[in-house]
């Protein structure tokens, strides 16, 4: 039986094997994480892998090209190590969408984790936060605008500070500020892992990343978490400036009070 379906699948096939991304995604994915990519493909999402862009304990993130030519990001979830279990247990107490994974079926685990990112991505995308915009996921794997030119991310706000001078340092400030609020008054969520290493500056603005353990206002630790974003950014931009933006961290906590 020789339908369209079949003969397009065919003819994706050999298109497929002719770019170079198939053998390098070989060598490093295990089999589903290899079909989660392959659909991604097949559904005209990704197109081509081409280079890790950072490689981290949990996650590898790709530089990935649509079909039409536009970059992409592509957040692959590796492997459920002890730790990472460990690590996420307290954002995802409580939450039912967790309750239903099977104990000790990691993959699911990282399946529903994945999904976590996607859809707080989205929340917050729709609340007018600047994040990079959720495109699709499939299992463990996302994929999301690309921040940066030519397969070259753009710097984490750790990376560049120093090269920036107190006006620009200033409006980055406020910006981290704006942001936070968007995600706590508008998206209803607590970031709960901000800091100057997932936050991204490109085009001369803040971009949040990494949101996967994002939680909502009713999770038993928000209050603790908010606490703790508004601290770490607080105290990486007292080192550069004497902005005082205690006002508008004041509003953004009775948001979560309200
Ligand atoms: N949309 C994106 N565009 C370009 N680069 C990105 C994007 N998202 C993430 N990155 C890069 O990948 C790195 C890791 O992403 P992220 O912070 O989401 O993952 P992580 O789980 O914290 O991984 P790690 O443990 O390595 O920090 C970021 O620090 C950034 O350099
Ligand atoms: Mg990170």
């Amino acid at each position: 039986m020789a339908g369209p379906n079949r003969l397009r699948r065919k003819r994706w096939e050999k298109r497929r094997k002719d770019r170079d991304m198939t053998k390098t995604v070989e060598e490093v994915f295990d089999i589903h994480t290899l079909q989660h990519i392959r659909r991604l493909e097949w559904k005209g999402i990704v197109w081509e892998l081409k280079g890790v862009v950072s490689s981290g304990k949990e996650a590898r993130v790709y530089w990935a090209k649509s079909k039409d030519g536009r970059d992409l990001a592509v957040k692959i979830y590796l492997s459920a190590t002890a730790e990472f279990r460990h690590g996420i247990y307290k954002y995802i107490v409580g939450d039912p969408r967790f309750e239903r994974v099977p104990k000790g079926n990691f993959r699911r685990l990282i399946y529903e984790w994945t999904r976590k990112e996607y859809r707080n991505l989205r929340r917050m995308h729709e609340a007018g936060v600047r994040v990079p915009r959720p495109i699709a996921f499939s299992g463990n794997v996302l994929v999301m605008e690309f921040l940066g030119e030519e397969g070259y991310r753009a710097p984490l706000l750790a990376e560049i500070i120093d090269e920036l001078g107190e006006e620009k340092i200033n409006r980055l400030y406020v910006d981290v500020v704006d942001n936070i609020e968007a995600i706590v008054c508008r998206a209803g969520l607590v970031h709960a892992d901000l800091s100057e290493y997932n936050v991204m500056v490109w085009r001369g603005r803040a971009w949040i990343i990494d949101v996967s353990q994002a939680v909502e206002h009713n999770h038993p630790m928000a209050r603790e978490f908010l606490e703790r974003d508004l601290a770490n950014i607080t105290r990486f931009f007292s080192r550069y400036t004497d902005l005082d933006l205690r006002q508008r961290l004041e509003a953004v906590r009775k948001c979560l009070h309200e």
